[in-house]
């Protein structure tokens, strides 16, 4: 089978879906590999690099979609929705696409790609579960993010972040905090705790107070966590505005005292629940900076604008979007060892094996032989029918 690469075209994204190292393991399954002139070269992988590993390279996007049996995006249709129209009219029925799709949210898109006869898997669906831990991107994405949210809040913090006592007088250390200790926040956690900042983090989630623990932080108790806070995969439930009320008085205080508060509070699938309100902003003192990674669904902070950084009282709120394209290289590294080995996991002599008795396949296809045929997503679509 001929796996294909095309370029990305979501605007200002940088990475590629396979870097070259990962060429090997797909071609010793009895795969070849076909690029997009220059797909990689954003990320510091140029044309040569591919066909050194063994690809062949394509100089046009129709020639990838027309010759590939499996097309491996980072943004497929779904999560590209200026751009990825172009690549609808190029499916093929039967063809395979792997990518991000934004399967719970772009059900119009994938509905598309469904009706064209396309076999969608979605890299978001992957089940949290050990085995699949490489080839989970979100994880691997939220890492980047994670870190590059604690770079952009140091860039715009009028201060240090670490304790220095100098012959000029002694700067005290940064407080930072972080609400939502999943991935992205534990990196976020330990970035900021290695440039020396103090750091104190809040999660729903008991179980992450010892996770916090663990890199050197505080955990902020407010008497809100609780066991049924987490579902069977290891994510937050989505809890009511009340809860969510109660939450924002709790913060306010931390909040106010902290130079730096970064937000990851995300519900699969659902809007990010609104954690840090204006008046929680006004309570900080002027210069500090929230850094907002849930800005692309909705925002942890009830004054991100996605893309933008508004400035309220002093206070600068960046609406973080995209960051692993900003990091494209490690980025694109990251994705292509997860996607590669998912696509390798039902791969053997030159043949993509769908077996639906195996979770990970179950779990991450969407659309097969016209048919939306995730449970989860069918119920999303039908619930819009209705
Ligand atoms: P995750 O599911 O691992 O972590 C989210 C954490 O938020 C969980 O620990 C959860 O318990 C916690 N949480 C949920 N509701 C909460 C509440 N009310 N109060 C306190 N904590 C709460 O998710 P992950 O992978 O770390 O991603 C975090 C966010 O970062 C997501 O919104 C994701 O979309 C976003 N992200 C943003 C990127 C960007 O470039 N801006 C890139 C990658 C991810």
């Amino acid at each position: 089978m001929i796996i294909g690469v095309p370029k990305e075209t979501y605007p200002g994204e940088k990475r590629v879906a396979l870097v070259p190292d990962t060429l090997a393991s797909l071609i010793s399954k009895g795969a070849s590999v076909l690029v997009e002139r220059d797909a990689g070269k954003m990320a510091g992988f140029p044309d040569d690099f591919y066909r050194e590993k063994g690809a062949k390279i394509a100089l046009s996007r129709a020639d990838v979609f027309a010759r590939a049996d499996a097309v491996l995006q980072v943004r497929s249709l779904g999560a590209n929705p200026e751009r990825g129209g172009v690549d609808l009219e190029l499916m093929r029925p039967g063809m395979v696409v792997v990518g991000h799709c934004d399967p719970l949210r772009a059900l119009e898109q994938v509905s598309e790609q469904a009706q064209r006869g396309v076999t969608l898997f979605a890299l978001e669906l992957m089940p949290r579960i050990p085995r699949a831990q490489s080839m989970d991107v979100l994880s691997s994405m939220a890492t980047i993010a994670g870190y590059k949210a604690v770079l952009m809040a140091a860039g715009e913090l009028p201060k240090m972040f670490p304790l220095l006592m100098t012959a000029a007088g002694t700067a005290a250390p940064a407080r930072l905090l972080v609400i939502g200790a999943g991935v992205a926040g534990l990196q976020a956690i330990a970035t900021a705790r290695r440039l020396g900042a103090v750091v104190e983090a809040y999660d729903v989630r008991p179980v992450a107070r010892e996770q916090v623990e663990s890199l050197g932080a505080r955990f902020v108790e407010l008497g809100l966590e609780s066991e049924d806070s987490e579902d069977a995969g290891g994510y937050a439930v989505e809890k009511d505005d009340d809860f969510y009320r109660r939450q924002q008085q709790a913060l306010g205080k931390v909040v106010g005292d902290s130079d730096v508060v970064i937000t990851t509070a995300a519900v699969p699938g659902g809007k990010a629940p609104v954690l840090v309100g204006k008046e929680m902003v006004s309570g900080m003192a002027p210069g500090s900076v929230v850094v907002d990674l849930a800005a692309e669904y909705g925002g942890n902070c009830e004054l991100t604008r996605p893309g933008e950084t508004v400035v309220e009282s002093g206070v600068r709120i960046l609406g973080a979007v995209n960051l692993p394209a900003t990091v494209p290289h490690h980025a694109s590294q990251m994705f292509a060892h997860n996607i590669s080995t998912f696509l390798g996991h039902m791969l053997g002599d030159g043949r993509l094996r769908i077996d639906m008795e195996d979770e990970i396949t179950a779990g991450t296809l969407v659309a097969r032989e016209g048919r939306i045929v995730h449970p989860q997503v069918r119920e999303r679509i039908e619930s819009t029918e209705a």
